[in-house]
């Protein structure tokens, strides 16, 4: 089976959400956990936006030891200059230069033609590499960029020695067909593309980021790159946790594998949530409070009998205790009577009726109705026999 190399920004696209801002304190708390999860390669931030990232980049590099450490760096010396700084100390260093690609970008954001953004990137290639043995270089908005100037592109980069080429839909525009054709493209016809890994790196804009990192496997990508819980610049990053249960989930239909210790999805997701203060939706893929919770009757019942009925993969898989049976208005009698006999009544067939017409009631009016009210209600029922 392939192996798919985990690259997580959660510490850098991640932390481009607006309203995030992680302290080097966090960052480095962060850092310990991903490398806990088994990520092969972690970005920890853009040593030039400010000294601050600098130092917290420099702090992750000096903590953890297993796991690649990247630094994010446009296409200058500058930027590298801050790069080598903050990679100081790191047991396996990676610089990850960038520069646009697409007409669009070239037009009104870096105002240069082709061959200048050629030129440009290439030359911060060729500094990065007296300092580094590991590059990764990205196509900026390589989603809307020319089939023609992307294989120059990443052809060019295999020349000056990059060891990854990353391809993101930097805006979350393509299609799943469309960003698996690019990799199939990219694998059939730029010369010497196997000294390479070639990497998935997409946005959400559209809902899309993890169909389209999938179809990016399907067709090829070595490396894949997201966040956890998919925040990131506008809609998200795709998410890691996302792409590792889909490919665990699904395996003999992917053929893939990752080197991620499933069982520390959960507490990631949460530490992530708690340091950077963006809020898990409820019904969020995998990691959401609702994503291993059923509330109707069929479903609890179908639950109740066979586990696979409704759940295509155990809440333990990811780290967490049990599946929730939630009681409301549209769950039945047999959830009803196992969640009574959790709370210690055994009730014959008459009572549990009445009790159950209760319930009803109550869940009319209530969203959800928690062990206190059932309790509360059976307190009721005991009073009035
Ligand atoms: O989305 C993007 O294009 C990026 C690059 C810096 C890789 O995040
Ligand atoms: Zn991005």
């Amino acid at each position: 089976m392939r192996k798919i190399y985990i690259f997580d920004t959660t510490l850098r696209d991640g932390e481009q959400s607006p309203g995030v801002n992680l302290n080097t304190r966090e960052k480095v708390e962060i850092a310990y956990q991903l490398e806990k999860l088994g990520i092969d390669r972690m970005e920890a931030g853009f040593p030039a936006a400010s000294p601050g990232d600098l130092a917290a980049v420099n702090a992750v590099a000096r903590a953890v030891k297993n796991v690649s450490v990247i630094g994010l760096s446009r296409s200058r010396e500058t930027d590298i200059d801050a790069v080598r700084e903050a990679l100081k100390g790191a047991q396996d260093p990676c610089i990850h230069i960038f520069l646009a690609t697409s007409p669009i970008h070239r037009k009104h954001k870096l105002r240069m033609e082709k061959a200048q953004v050629l030129e440009t990137a290439q030359s911060a290639l060729r500094y990065a590499s007296k300092y580094f043995s590991k590059i990764e270089f990205s196509l900026e908005d390589a989603g809307r960029t020319e089939y023609d100037f992307m294989a120059e592109m990443v052809g060019m980069a295999i020349k000056e020695g990059a060891s990854v080429v990353n391809i993101p839909d930097t805006v979350g525009y393509l299609n799943p067909s469309e960003y698996g054709a690019i990799f199939k493209f990219l694998k059939e016809n730029v010369p010497d593309i196997e000294k390479v890994q070639l990497s998935a790196h997409c946005h959400n804009d559209l809902g899309m980021a993890t169909a389209n990192t999938l179809a990016a496997i399907q067709n090829g990508a070595d490396q894949i790159e997201g966040t956890i819980n998919g925040i990131g610049e506008r809609a998200g990053n795709t998410a890691i946790e996302e792409i590792a249960m889909a490919l665990a989930t699904r395996e003999p239909f992917f053929n893939a594998t990752t080197s991620l210790r499933l069982t520390e999805i959960a507490r990631t997701s949460r530490l992530v949530s708690k340091l950077t203060g963006m809020v898990v939706p409820g019904n969020k893929a995998i990691v959401g409070a609702n994503a291993f919770a059923h509330e109707s009757g069929i479903h609890q019942d179908g639950m109740l009998k066979e586990k696979t009925t409704y759940e295509i993969m155990t809440p333990e898989s990811i780290g967490l205790k049990e599946s929730k049976l939630v009681l409301g208005k549209h769950s039945g009698r047999h959830a009803f009577r196992e969640k009574l006999i959790d709370l210690g009544f055994e009730m014959d067939d008459e009572p549990l009726n009445e009790a159950f017409a209760k319930f009803k009631d109550l869940a009319d009016k209530k969203k959800e109705v928690s062990d206190d009210d059932l309790l509360a209600l059976l307190e009721e029922k005991l009073v009035d026999t």
